[in-house]
This record gives structure tokens, sequence and C-alpha cells, in this order.
């Protein structure tokens, strides 16, 4: 690395869909980035750091002498398992890999001296309280499934590093992160895919026979479940909005925001969005509600407007659909 003015900034798990959004925000906004990632589910032709390390959230020895090579002012931590009906099934592997593995990159930080981190949460977090109104940060933590659990347990110990260390930490609660990087340069591509955008896309484009709605007798005008859609560029001007600030402030603390946008779109919209797009139909077959859906999560994002002076700008479901629809043909997934 030759600019040593330049605040370097580890993008852990940057080789994954937000990780590679969030990597190219932050080299716009004028930081060096080093993608740290095991390519468990990230892919390497998204890697846009100054610098790549193949490693695992596991290998503290190598997170500390990353950092310490590289003069990390400060982590973004994506690195996880993230699929929640998977971690029902299966629910060890999300807390080896999400905890166990967040508290090794915890040692590595303290090791080399690093204490600023941004962390990958989740509307997870917040279970099934909704009651309709906004979902705000002063809910109490109430998840119902081991991947929400995971998150929610790494946000305790970093409240308590903060208190005890001064560990200056923001976790950043994501609602449904959608879309792709509007000039093509990286998308969502997760194998699995179980997040309804780009099934409705694959529905349209004929990859799978139809898109499914799990139940049409929701308390809400079109009877399908409302959710916050946020485009991927705007949780990754968050997190550059979030590091920003941890540059600058010294007694951070510990604080959750949520990064959504207040407004929601029901399973029909986003059908109806893509179908505009597509400029044709295709089979739609509506089953019964799935056990633990609330009917509507949609984010108070009035934490991180105020504290970070972020706006989410990308996030309307028209955009959200055409940036992804592009991506998914332009790499014909
Ligand atoms: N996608 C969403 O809608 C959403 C919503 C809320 C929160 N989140 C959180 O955001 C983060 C990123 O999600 P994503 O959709 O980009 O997932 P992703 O699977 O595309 O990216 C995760 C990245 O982390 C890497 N990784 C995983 N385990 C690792 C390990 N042990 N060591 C090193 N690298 C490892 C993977 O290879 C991948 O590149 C996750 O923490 C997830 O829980 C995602």
């Amino acid at each position: 690395m030759s600019d040593t003015d330049t605040p370097a900034i580890l993008v852990i798990g940057g080789a994954g869909y937000i990780g590679s959004h969030t990597t190219l925000a932050l080299a716009a906004a004028g930081y060096r980035t080093v993608v740290y990632d095991n390519f468990s589910t990230g892919h390497r032709d998204v890697c846009f750091g100054d610098a790549l390390v193949e490693g695992d959230l596991h290998d503290r020895k190598k997170l500390a002498q990353t950092m310490r090579d590289h003069d990390i002012q400060a982590v973004v931590h994506f690195a996880a398992l993230i699929e929640a009906g998977e971690s029902v099934v299966d629910p060890l592997p999300f807390f080896e890999n999400n905890v166990a593995g967040t508290l090794k990159l915890l040692g590595a930080m303290q090791d080399a001296g690093v204490g600023r981190l941004v962390f990958s949460s989740t509307a997870a977090c917040y279970g099934n309280q909704s009651t309709g109104d906004l979902l705000d940060e002063n809910l109490p933590r109430d998840p119902v499934n081991p991947y929400g659990h995971s998150k929610a347990m790494v946000e305790v110990v970093l409240e308590t590093l903060a208190a005890a260390h001064g560990l200056n930490a923001i976790a950043l609660r994501y609602f449904n992160a959608s879309g792709a990087d509007p000039e093509g340069r990286t998308g969502e591509r997760h194998d699995p895919e179980t997040h309804l955008i780009p099934l409705v896309i694959d529905a349209a484009r004929g990859k799978r026979a139809n898109i499914k709605i799990f139940g049409t007798d929701y308390d809400t005008d079109d009877g399908t479940c409302i959710r916050d859609y946020i485009h991927v560029n705007d949780l990754a001007s968050g997190h550059v909005a979030a590091i920003d600030y941890l540059l600058k402030h010294n007694e951070v603390g510990f604080q959750a925001m949520n990064l959504g946008t207040g407004r929601g779109n029901s399973v029909r919209e986003v059908i109806d969005a893509v179908r505009k797009m597509a400029g044709k139909d295709f089979p739609v077959v509506e089953e019964a509600r799935r056990e633990g859906d609330p009917a509507i999560l949609v984010a108070d994002a009035g934490r991180a407007n105020e504290i970070l002076g972020w706006q989410a700008r990308y996030s309307n479901i028209d955009g959200i659909v055409r940036d992804a629809w592009n991506f998914a043909v332009k790499t014909d997934q």
C-alpha cells in the first residue's frame, strides 16, 4: 500500500453480495480497501478491494496480521451464513460461523489495536414483534430463528466490549437487501437463492416454473406480506456513512441502526414490478401462509438518518427490479 494517508478499511466477506457493493462504495468515497474472504459463498470476480486476502474468519492470527500489514483503521464485517430457514434445520454452523467466528475477529482486532467496527446485523433481530408500526431500535431483540439469534448474540457481545474496552461498533440492521449495482459490476448471486426478487425474476425469465405467494389473507391491502426493500447501493452508502462517523468520533460505543426505507411493498407489488420489467406474464401460485412470517416488516430509519446523515436514494421498487433484472440478464443466471 503506498498511500498511507488514506484510511484503510478491512472488508470481511467482501466477495459477497452486500460486501462487493460496499467495497465499490468505500473506494468511490476515497478509502483504501482490503477484502478478506474464504469464498465459501463469495465470488472471486467481484473482489474490488485494493488488496485481497484469502482467509477464514476463524483465523485470528491471519486477521490480526492482515490488519497490521495494511494499517487497517476500521473493519466492516459481512461474513456470515445467512439463510434463516437453513438455520432452523441445522443451527450449529450458524453459531460456529456467525458467533464463534466473530469472537475470533474481535480478538484479532484487540491484538492489532483496531477499535472500530461496522457489523452486518439484520431485521431478524426483531423477530415477529411487528404490529404494523415501523420497527425502531428501541424494541428489544427478540429473534425467532437461530440465524437471528446468532446476529443478536453478536450485538450483545459488541455492546459488552464497547462498555468494557471502548470498542466503537455500529450494528447496521438491514431490512430486505435487493437490487444490484446500476453499472452491472456486481449483483445478487446466492446459491441457493431464497430472496423474493431474484426468484420472481427467474420465474419471469423461465428459469423456474412459477413464483409462489405464501399467504394471500394477511391484513394488508392486497392480502400479501409487506417488506421494506432496500437497494444494495443504499446499504453500501450506509456503510460508508458509518465508517465516516466512526473515523470522526471517538466515543461511539455500541449503536444499532436500521437500514431501511420506512416504506414497504407487498409481494404482489413486487411481482407486478417484475411483470412490468419483463413485459410479459408468468405463472403465480398462491399457497398457504408460512409459519413465522409477520404481515408487515418495515423499518423506522430515523436513527441512521439523524446520526449518520444517511438517506436511502435508490430504493424504489421499479429501480430495484430494473437493476436486479439487468444484472440477471447480463450474467445469464
Ligand atoms: N442479504 C440480505 O438480505 C441480508 C439481510 C440482513 C442481513 N444480512 C447480512 O449481511 C451480510 C452479507 O450478506 P450477503 O447477502 O452479502 O451474503 P453473501 O453470502 O453474499 O456474503 C457473505 C460473504 O462472507 C464470506 N464468508 C462467509 N463465512 C466466512 C468465513 N468464515 N470466513 C471468511 N469469509 C466468510 C462469503 O464467502 C461471502 O463472500 C451477512 O452477515 C448477512 O447476515 C443480509
